[in-house]
């Protein structure tokens, strides 16, 4: 099957999980024995599990490399990057990486951060292009440099003389949506009126593809913020976690989101737990949501009322207005030290299906799908 949006990936998954039996979706409702009693299949159990890998939804394919480096007994950091390094390598995946939706000069330019609980150390990078693993090259920030975070040219700079290759980031999908956008975007973009093509511009982009057009209409319409966040815990209790991304679709070029501000886009107490994001990061930068919720967590909450929290803070900000609100989508992740996961999703879907929002968790067994607990329970068709 050719996979070539995170939509359809998305709905693949979650189809794939669900159909594999409801008890394998943590947090849905358990099936009830036939007098209508308790449970006949356990949930995800409330005390936690070692180790532990778990990410947004698009990293449900990934987690198993994760799980591998773990069960070896490897580092929590080169779990969490392992994991994430399989989406950014994926041309098929438009939110991070190669084959990331670009910036509005067709750019792609990427962000990442990392940081690892047993060191109490931070990385990141921020507007970095021509470079695709860059939750590998916050690593090396981390590792090889008396500096927390480096941006731009620098850090291009940097990337190149740590032997990370220097390459297009655009694929041919990713540029056809940036060409479709700018003819929607612009009527210099697009055939003048006394063209006989004008009005089939875009739709020949696409080579009259209905399914790839519709795609490319809601990127236009809704821009995304597609990100991967990763957290890593072993079997000691060491976590460490990472966020990479390529921000925000069509951005004007040097805009940063929250993926690369420790604090927000990610944050990891080894004594607590770890946290991260995915969605409209400005929103998560006022109110330092990966901080907070691992603060929420350290007084007692669980991951998913700390995530939660977070998001009744983004609400706040606009007076609970949910119109404003409905602007925008963000969604939070977090793991405690006990192993015990949970999200949050300001509005219950993702993308404009009405399910509810998910995640990928792998507790040793196999990845699966647990559900965002919403914070408004409307659908909203931003990504
Ligand atoms: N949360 C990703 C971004 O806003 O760039």
């Amino acid at each position: 099957m050719e996979r070539w949006s995170r939509r359809k990936f998305f709905l693949a998954s979650l189809l794939s999980s669900l159909a594999a039996g409801a008890g394998k979706v943590f947090g849905s409702s358990p099936p009830v024995d036939a007098a209508g009693g308790a449970p006949s299949i356990p949930i995800a159990s409330a005390q936690g599990t070692r180790p532990i890998i778990i990410s947004s939804a698009n990293g449900l394919h990934a987690l198993d490399k994760g799980m591998e480096v773990l069960k070896k007994g490897g580092d929590t950091l080169d779990a969490a990057i392992a994991a994430v390094t399989v989406v950014e390598d994926d041309p098929n995946d438009d939110s991070v990486g190669y084959g990331g939706l670009p910036n509005e000069e067709g750019e792609v330019e990427l962000d990442a951060s990392v940081m690892h609980g047993p060191t109490h150390r931070a990385g990141a990078v921020g507007g970095v292009r021509r470079i695709k693993n860059v939750a590998r090259l916050a690593q090396t920030v981390m590792q090889k440099t008396n500096h927390v975070m480096m941006v731009g040219e620098g850090a291009h700079r940097f990337a190149v003389d740590e032997g990370f290759e220097d390459m297009s980031l655009l694929t041919e999908h990713s540029r056809k949506i940036w060409l479709a956008w700018k003819a929607a975007s612009s009527v210099n973009w697009r055939p003048g009126i006394d063209s006989p093509e004008w009005r089939e511009h875009v739709a020949a982009i696409f080579g009259g593809d209905k399914e790839k057009i519709a795609y490319a209409e809601r990127v236009i319409a809704h821009p995304p913020t597609g990100t991967i966040p990763c957290m890593a815990l072993n079997e000691k209790g060491d976590i460490s976690a990472t966020t990479t991304t390529s921000g925000l679709a069509w951005k004007i070029p040097g805009r940063v989101g929250d993926s690369p501000i420790i604090g927000a886009g990610c944050f990891v107490d080894n004594e607590v737990g770890a946290a991260g994001s995915t969605g409209k990061g400005e929103e998560n930068i006022k109110i330092c949501g990966g901080h907070t919720i691992i603060e929420m967590m350290r007084r007692g909450k669980s991951p998913e009322e700390a995530c939660l929290e977070a998001l009744a803070r983004i609400a706040r900000n606009y007076n609970n207005d949910k119109k404003k609100l409905a602007t925008f989508h963000i969604f939070f992740y977090a793991l405690n030290k006990d192993g015990v996961h949970g999200a949050a999703s300001l509005w219950r879907n993702h993308y404009e299906e009405p399910q509810h929002s998910v995640y990928a968790v792998h507790d040793g067994t196999e990845a699966r799908l647990a559900e965002c607990k919403p914070f408004f329970d409307e659908i909203n068709a931003h990504g």
